[in-house]
């Protein structure tokens, strides 16, 4: 029977077949603690760090087509880039991927924009760049998820950074539902802080409140270095610390590159029993090759940055041409890749078990550890930090030097609760999918 419920999403429903044709790429949706492509299918993040030039590689077209190819043949089937120029037409490159069933993590901060680990804030300039960003992606079904930082926090002592970062993925969730976007998955990309585990993943995880929380994590995790072990490597406690984890979590960057070559059989474990029902996948840093020796990929032999006049060379390496492989290590991975298939749980079957997925606790602070008292509100929008001292200082992992401040923070218990997490996206979803399907058989019986 036609309902005048189907009737009226009866034009909604057509326009959307019209863009799925057009843009022929699901659109991947987070679910409980798993991606999924529309059709119900686990979606399993192999991804690759794509930054040929530092304002935006997805404005090049043919330089896209040219490097999508190759990541193709690698079985690359997401993204990472770090920044972009929300301005600028990304339509060619995005399209080139999305063809290659290739799906895009962007982070939405730039170098100017990005949220500091000394003197946190979370202010309008910050956020209109963000949105700027979000307004641009969320145009293209390939966009799998959008980042609010990476790597905030670097060191022990930088916990009070955490609530700005959160407060930015609040701000930026609200901004997508309330444009109707579709609900593109907000996430934060950690760096691998041993003392900060497992309470900033769990703090960005834990709130009640589902507008209050990530819809991803990730983490840039480089334990795993030449030939090691599930246990030798430390993934064994990565894996204890994200056990029933309430969102997804992924490796947002991974690939030791000592000892030479690189080898990947980290990805046997990611993808594998231990790992695979807990984890999305990783992405591997990083598609070019550059000073720090991370690339799968070469454009020309490095060249004296001194003496180098081309435009297309930065740094001393040429950013753009014939992707060349850097061998072994695009072989490796290749082959790695080839033999990891994991299938995961179908949708249908996962969220009749969701109500399973129990919440995290809420980390408690800890004096001179983890500084969050959890009761305490998130940051409002132009809110800045005030620290009490400022004690240490470090360097980060790209050698930026870090200054942190201590934050004063009573230790207040993190009560103990249990949520169905992601029910209310999950019902939205379900309810979506079931009123798709139903108009689905409304729409043969009326044609
Ligand atoms: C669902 O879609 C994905 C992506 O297009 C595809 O790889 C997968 O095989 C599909 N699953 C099923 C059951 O058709
Ligand atoms: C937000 O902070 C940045 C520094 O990160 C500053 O340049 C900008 O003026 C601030 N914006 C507002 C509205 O205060
Ligand atoms: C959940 O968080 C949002 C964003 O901070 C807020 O507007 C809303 O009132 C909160 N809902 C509840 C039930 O506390
Ligand atoms: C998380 O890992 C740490 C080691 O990094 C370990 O001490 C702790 O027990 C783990 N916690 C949980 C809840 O698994």
């Amino acid at each position: 029977m036609l309902s005048s419920l189907a009737l009226s999403a009866l034009p909604l429903l057509l326009a959307g077949l019209q863009a799925t044709a057009v843009g022929a790429v699901p659109t991947i949706s987070a679910v409980g603690s798993k991606f999924f492509y529309e059709n119900g299918t686990q979606y399993y993040i192999k991804g690759i760090a794509y930054q040929l030039t530092p304002s935006d590689p997805l404005v090049d077209t043919a330089q896209c087509k040219r490097d999508v190819a190759r990541m193709a043949e690698l079985g690359t089937n997401a993204i990472r880039v770090y920044h972009v120029d929300p301005e600028a037409d990304h339509k060619g490159c995005m399209s080139a991927l999305a063809d290659a069933g290739i799906y895009l993590f962007v982070d939405l901060d730039t170098f100017n924009t990005q949220i500091e680990q000394t003197g946190p804030h979370w202010n309008e300039t910050q956020f209109h760049a963000f949105t700027k960003v979000l307004d641009e992606f969320q145009k293209f079904d390939n966009t799998a998820g959008v980042f609010v930082g990476n790597e905030v926090l670097t060191t022990a002592e930088g916990s009070a950074a955490a609530p700005y970062v959160l407060a930015a993925a609040r701000d930026v969730k609200a901004y997508r539902d309330k444009k109707k976007y579709r609900k593109i998955p907000v996430g934060y990309s950690a760096a691998d802080i041993p003392e900060q585990r497992p309470m900033l993943q769990n703090y960005m995880a834990c709130s009640k409140n589902e507008s209050e929380r990530l819809d991803f994590y990730s983490l840039n995790a480089y334990e795993w270095c030449g030939s090691s072990s599930y246990t030798q490597s430390g993934y064994n406690i990565l894996q204890k610390n994200a056990t029933d984890y309430p969102i997804p979590i992924f490796f947002s960057e991974t690939g030791c590159n000592t000892p030479k070559p690189r080898t990947f059989e980290d990805q046997s474990a990611i993808f594998g029993k231990n790992m695979a029902d807990t984890w999305s996948g990783s992405i591997i840093y990083e598609w070019i090759e550059e000073t720090n020796n991370y690339g799968l990929i070469s454009y020309g032999a490095s060249v004296d940055p001194a003496t180098a006049t081309a435009s297309a060379i930065e740094d001393g390496f040429t950013r753009k041409g014939t992707p060349t492989p850097v061998s072994p290590d695009f072989q490796n991975l290749k082959s790695q890749w080839a033999t990891l298939h994991p299938t995961g749980v179908a949708l249908s079957a996962y969220t009749k078990g969701i109500s399973l997925v129990t919440a995290i606790e809420c980390p408690s602070s800890t004096s001179g550890g983890w500084a969050i008292d959890p009761s305490s509100p998130l940051p409002t929008l132009g809110q800045t930090y005030k620290k009490n001292s400022n004690t240490a200082s470090a360097t980060g992992k790209d050698g930026k030097p870090t200054a942190t401040g201590t934050a004063s923070a009573s230790a207040t218990e993190g009560a103990a609760y249990a949520v169905t997490v992601g029910s209310p996206v999950t019902e939205r979803l379900l309810a979506g999918s079931l009123v798709l399907s139903g108009l689905v058989g409304v729409v043969a019986f009326w044609l």
